[in-house]
């Protein structure tokens, strides 16, 4: 590599020299009177028909450049030679480590112990009423195993970081953050995806509701949004406050009866949906709450 690098030097310096030789051309341009030097101790030299290679003894000081300053002098091309050269030095220093890269030989890995392979754990849990038995990596998160293992794609994906709410489920009939429960933490409960709520070919009543109000555009959010909902219209009916509720102190503050849209929008807040649909969402879910009132 070193001898490479010694060569490239080398060829660098060579080509340096030559490209300060080319500067005692004589170029074509100085045929145009407003590119020629006025100096009078410097007179124009005669274009030359010799277009062979620059000869040593050439005077520096008697030729002139492009921009019509004075040629070099002897002082000049001294100082040109040298930012020349210790420009060619720079950059054969800079390129010298990737003259051999491909020469170069790959260290084996020391001998040791095998690397560990993550480690898995058994759990098993029922999915819309159906047992699964699984062995996952403890770091699984419930999202995860639904939609990868399982194959349960309704559930979404949007945040993957509980911003969102896209991928709400039921877990032993509380809503949750799928993507921020780990699947390890739901062994031995019940988990109830978008797929478990119909009943064959009848739809779930919130279902029904997001139907005949048109409660969605694009839908990624609907699954998460009709799983919360299910989960939101069960905790008023255990008596759960909220922060819209105007008396936490007094018991059955908030009934289905009397549930205001405030209400109703607080509790699913945690649910976002990009495209816009709240006010059918808001009304979906109070229908819901009015037939509740018959
Ligand atoms: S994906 Fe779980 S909250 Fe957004
Ligand atoms: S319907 Fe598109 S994000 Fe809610």
């Amino acid at each position: 590599m070193r001898r490479n690098a010694a060569r490239l030097i080398a060829f660098l310096l060579r080509l340096a020299d030559r490209v300060d030789g080319g500067s005692r051309y004589v170029l074509p341009a100085m045929e145009n009177p407003d590119l020629s030097c006025t100096d009078a101790a410097h007179p124009p030299v005669e274009p030359s028909a010799d277009t062979s290679p620059p000869t040593a003894d050439l005077p520096t000081e008697r030729a002139c450049v492009v921009d019509g300053a004075c040629a070099l002098t002897a002082d000049g091309a001294s100082r040109r030679r040298f930012l020349f050269e210790t420009g060619a030095l720079t950059t054969g220093l800079a390129a010298a480590p990737y003259l051999n890269a491909q020469e170069r030989v790959t260290v084996p890995r020391p001998a040791g112990p095998p690397l560990r392979s993550a480690s898995v754990t058994r759990m098993k849990f029922e999915v819309n009423g159906r047992s699964y038995d699984l062995t996952l990596d403890p770091r699984v998160t419930l999202l995860d195993a639904l939609r990868e293992h399982i194959g349960l794609m309704g559930t979404k994906k949007g945040c993957d970081r509980g911003q969102c709410g896209a991928c709400t489920v039921l877990v032993n009939g509380r809503r949750v953050n799928s993507c921020l429960t780990l699947a390890l933490s739901c062994d031995g409960y019940k988990v109830v995806t978008v797929e478990g709520l119909a009943s064959g070919e009848t739809l779930h009543p919130v279902q029904a509701a997001f139907l005949a109000r048109d409660a969605f555009q694009c839908g990624y959010c609907t699954p998460g949004q009709i799983c919360s909902a299910v989960g939101m219209l069960q905790e008023v009916r255990a008596d759960s406050v909220s922060a819209a509720t105007p008396d936490v102190r007094t018991r059955g503050a908030v009934t289905l009866r009397q549930i205001s849209d405030d209400e109703i929008r607080e509790r699913m807040s945690g649910n976002i949906c990009r495209c816009g649909a709240y006010v059918n969402i808001v009304a979906a879910i109070r229908d819901l709450a009015e037939r509740e009132r018959l």
